[in-house]
């Protein structure tokens, strides 16, 4: 078997599945396909993550792992490619390392990450916007509706903010650490990673009335598609991004519209799996706001097409996941179709999609900076 790895990142992000195979005697080879320019510090980060990554699994069954040096013509470094390269060699190194201590104390963690950066991208781009607390100038935007007592992940953030600020003052922006961890709980959820590109800047203020505009759980398919569409992503983006909800927990009151009425958004209760609408209405009697149910009953934790099985058995959590199969719109169905049909064929499009959704930007004209601690401006 021969991963083909184009650069550092992506060694990074197939180091779980490797230690996958590892475990299972697997022999493989890694090869490292680059033009010549950034060979040096590509092939030294690679022999030096390699030597580490044989050390780390040198009580594993690897039976061939080398390191194959090619170059083909033709490809390219995006221009944000290896932005920290020089600068801070270490940052993705750092991120995933807390990303991934933190996932393994926490599963529901990977969840509340990607959806930070989804937070952060919808308010006026990919900012780190959302990680800002209130000042005397303005409120930030941790307290709008679909934020408040639901996002979470701040310490995670906190913590890969203060190392690399130690390892590389000043250099990698809260918005680049938020679009990074979020590929990194992809993957460490089972999901396909992909080359994250960098350089974004971190606001220097907040909206919280923007915020307050993140579409809701009722909302129907129209108001879903208009809310992407005014940010550059399509309907297909709406409906590949949105099996986010593969991992993760909503609280009952997100979806608590949907037990006791019979037509929300186009979704009747008569289309809901009976089991399901019963578990759910015994899980949220106590009426308690804290109580949470998983956005995927099959496979909670796991990145995977499962959201959209579920879709189809009427076992969507919310009213905004549901009406994608059973809303009134035969576009959003036959997605929900096609990756019910071909698994993979999800994973690649949400790899797409995140890179569209993560490369928003802010407003022409605003200026950015690179904040020292994520939740205030410096
Ligand atoms: C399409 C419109 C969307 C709506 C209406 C929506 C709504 C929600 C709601 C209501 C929750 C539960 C919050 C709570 O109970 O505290 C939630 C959770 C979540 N959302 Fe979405 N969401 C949408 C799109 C997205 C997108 C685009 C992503 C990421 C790419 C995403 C990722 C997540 C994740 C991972 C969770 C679980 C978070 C956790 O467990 O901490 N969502 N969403």
């Amino acid at each position: 078997m021969c991963f083909v790895l184009e650069n550092v990142e992506q060694f990074l992000y197939l180091r779980p599945q490797l230690s996958v195979l590892t475990s299972k005697n697997t022999t493989f080879s890694l090869c490292y396909c680059r033009n010549l320019m950034a060979s040096f510090y590509l092939a030294s980060l690679c022999i030096m993550l390699l030597i580490k990554f044989s050390v780390t699994f040198a009580s594993g069954n690897v039976v061939s792992n080398k390191l194959e040096k090619t170059c083909i013509d033709g490809v390219t470094i995006a221009l944000s490619f290896g932005l920290y390269l020089n600068s801070c060699p270490e940052a993705e190194a750092i991120i995933f390392s807390w990303v991934e201590s933190a996932v393994s104390q926490d599963p529901r963690m990977a969840a509340s990450l990607l959806r930070l950066h989804f937070h952060d991208c919808f308010v006026n781009g990919c900012d780190a916007s959302v990680l800002l607390d209130d000042t005397s100038n303005f409120s930030g935007e941790k307290t709008a509706g679909p934020n408040l007592n639901s996002l979470r992940g701040f310490e995670v953030i906190d913590n890969i903010k203060a190392d690399l600020e130690y390892a590389c003052p000043q250099t990698v922006s809260c918005a680049d650490i938020l679009a990074i961890a979020a590929r990194d709980s992809v993957v460490l959820s089972g999901g396909l990673g992909w080359q994250v590109q960098m350089g974004r800047k971190d606001s220097l203020t907040a909206s919280k009335t923007a915020a307050n505009n993140i579409p809701g759980p009722n909302s129907n398919v129209a108001t879903l598609v208009t809310n992407f569409q005014n940010l550059g992503l399509s309907l297909q983006d709406m409906v590949t991004l949105s099996g986010a909800h593969t991992i993760g927990k909503a609280r009952c009151a997100t979806f608590s519209s949907r037990l006791n009425n019979n037509n929300n958004a186009g979704v009747r209760n008569s289309e809901m799996n009976l089991d399901f609408l019963q578990s759910l209405q015994q899980l949220c009697s106590a009426n308690n706001n804290t109580t949470l149910a998983n956005l995927d009953d099959m496979t909670p934790s796991t990145f995977d097409n499962h959201y959209y099985v579920n879709l189809l058995s009427g076992k969507g959590l919310l009213v905004s996941d549901q009406v994608l199969a059973t809303g009134d719109d035969d576009n959003t169905r036959e997605i929900v179709q096609n990756y019910v049909d071909d698994p993979s064929l999800f994973l690649e499009d949400f790899k797409n999609s995140m890179l569209k959704m993560g490369s928003l930007p802010p407003p022409t004209g605003t200026n950015g900076e690179i904040r020292v601690n994520c939740r205030v401006i410096n």
